[in-house]
């Protein structure tokens, strides 16, 4: 790999160059960034968490409904037949009119109600872990494993280098959400090989790619939104490569799905074995976990062999957090790309089901069923889009689980 470190750099333009902005100061104050020093202090303590735990449990107010009616469509003040312009004037020269802060508004790169905090909370919670887990594989596996493994030096120093990029992610998202930021905490992870570590990171990756792509598009902070999105692009292309290294397919689909908070948040606290004392908590939903019981084994030459188990497993009869609305296990939802699908559960037993795979497709017959699927048990089955996807949380019985059908 080369790189330029330093050259002479023409530019030709056609034209007059515009004056220079006059740069003033912000009248807009955020929040204060948190003061970090665990950032560059290396790894944080792993294992379970064994002593009292001093708070448990979702952040929480009193709540309006127990689900959210649907309502009418938002009446529609534009349409479009014809290509032309159909407001009269433009802004500027070549700004056609509209868009959101488009109108010199200085923008504000913080949250704006709980409803961004607490989803920037849940991104920087993912963050953290994945700062600390590319270098745990890095620092637990010796040179050896990573080459017996298929890996070489370069590759290595790539995972180094993603690891480097969580310290960005997490300082940008601490700074947006100011001092109440949650630090890093205490993991415990699954894997005790190469091949286990690169596969639990490109899962890890996969939903907390996903649940940025469920609320992105629903913050009222579209400028904190548009950072966001510009780190997260950088986490999708890290889950290609760890798909890579993992033997599969970067990207066998169409479209990426979106999951909701609540979703992410459930695949990422199980990791999660304690926190420091007084750390930010999250008003997220933690369901009551599902298991698919013939996940495909993607360090098997042939993934569809193994033992022979049924398709869904759960053991959901001891939740205590669950929705009344989600009386009881009824449905299989897929959520794949950009569809939500259910499929009654068969063989209901106490601690699991189970559910044929759906056969659907996005467009032209792309089989909407590959690369990661999340799957939910729920007690209803709602026609649900990617942006109003949420509204199923409070008839979540179990799950998600994720699926790696490819
Ligand atoms: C979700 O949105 C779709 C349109 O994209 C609509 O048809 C459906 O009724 C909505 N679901 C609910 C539960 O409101
Ligand atoms: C500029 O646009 C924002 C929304 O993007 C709006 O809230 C604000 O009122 C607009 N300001 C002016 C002066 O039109
Ligand atoms: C998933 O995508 C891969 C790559 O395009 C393809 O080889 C495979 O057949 C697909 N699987 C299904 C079930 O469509
Ligand atoms: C936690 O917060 C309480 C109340 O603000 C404070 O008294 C206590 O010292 C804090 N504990 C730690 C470990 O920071
Ligand atoms: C539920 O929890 C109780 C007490 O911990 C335990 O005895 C029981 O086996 C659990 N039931 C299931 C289905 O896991
Ligand atoms: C449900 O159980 C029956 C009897 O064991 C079995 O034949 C059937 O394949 C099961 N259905 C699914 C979807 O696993
Ligand atoms: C899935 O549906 C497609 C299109 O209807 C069909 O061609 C294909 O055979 C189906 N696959 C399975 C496994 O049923
Ligand atoms: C999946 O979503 C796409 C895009 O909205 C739609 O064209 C397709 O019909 C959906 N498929 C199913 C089975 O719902």
């Amino acid at each position: 790999m080369k790189t330029v470190l330093a050259a002479a750099i023409a530019l030709a333009v056609g034209g007059n160059a515009a004056p220079a902005p006059q740069i003033t100061e912000s009248p807009l104050a955020g929040p204060e960034p948190p003061v970090r020093s665990s950032v560059f202090d290396g790894p944080t303590a792993h294992g379970a968490f064994s002593g009292e735990a001093t708070t448990t449990g979702a952040l929480s107010k009193p709540a309006l409904a127990p689900s959210i009616a649907p309502l009418p469509p938002l009446p529609v003040t534009y349409t479009n037949n014809n290509g032309e312009l159909q407001a009269p004037v433009m802004p500027v020269p070549y700004q056609p009119a509209g868009g959101i802060g488009t109108n010199g508004t200085e923008p504000y790169y913080h949250p704006l109600s709980d409803f961004d905090y607490e989803s920037f909370v849940v991104a920087l919670y993912q963050e953290w872990i994945e700062l600390d887990l590319f270098h745990d594989g890095l620092a637990k596996f010796s040179e050896q494993d990573f080459t017996d493994a298929g890996l070489t030096a370069e590759d290595r120093s790539l995972i180094e280098f993603m690891a480097n990029q969580e310290v960005g992610h997490a300082t940008l998202l601490s700074n947006i959400l100011g001092p109440a930021a949650p630090p890093q905490c205490t993991y415990n992870y699954p894997y005790t090989t190469v091949r286990e570590f690169l596969d639990f990171c490109q899962k890890l990756t996969r939903f907390g790619e996903s649940g940025v792509y469920g609320f992105l598009g629903h913050l009222d902070s579209q400028a904190a939104a548009t950072l966001l999105l510009q780190s997260i692009s950088t986490e999708a292309r890290q889950q290609m490569i760890f798909r890579q290294f993992d033997g599969l397919h970067p990207m066998p689909v169409w479209f990426e799905v979106g999951i909701p908070q609540s979703w992410a948040w459930t695949l990422l606290a199980p990791y999660i074995s304690s926190c420091p004392a007084n750390t930010t908590r999250v008003a997220w939903q933690n369901f009551p976990a599902l298991t698919v019981l013939n996940q495909p084994n993607p360090a098997k030459l042939n993934p569809n062999l193994g033992p022979d188990q049924a398709a869904t497993g759960s053991n959901p009869l001891n939740a205590t957090t669950r929705s009344p609305l989600a009386d009881a296990p009824r449905y299989a939802m897929f959520v794949s790309q950009l569809n939500a699908t259910y499929v009654p559960l068969v063989n209901i037993t106490e601690s699991g089901a189970s559910a044929v795979q759906p056969n659907m497709s996005t467009f032209a017959g792309d089989p909407a069923v590959n690369g990661t699927i999340f799957i939910s048990i729920t007690s209803q089955n709602p026609y649900l889009t990617p942006y109003n996807l949420s509204m199923i949380n409070p008839f979540v019985y179990a799950g998600p689980a994720l699926y790696q059908a490819g």
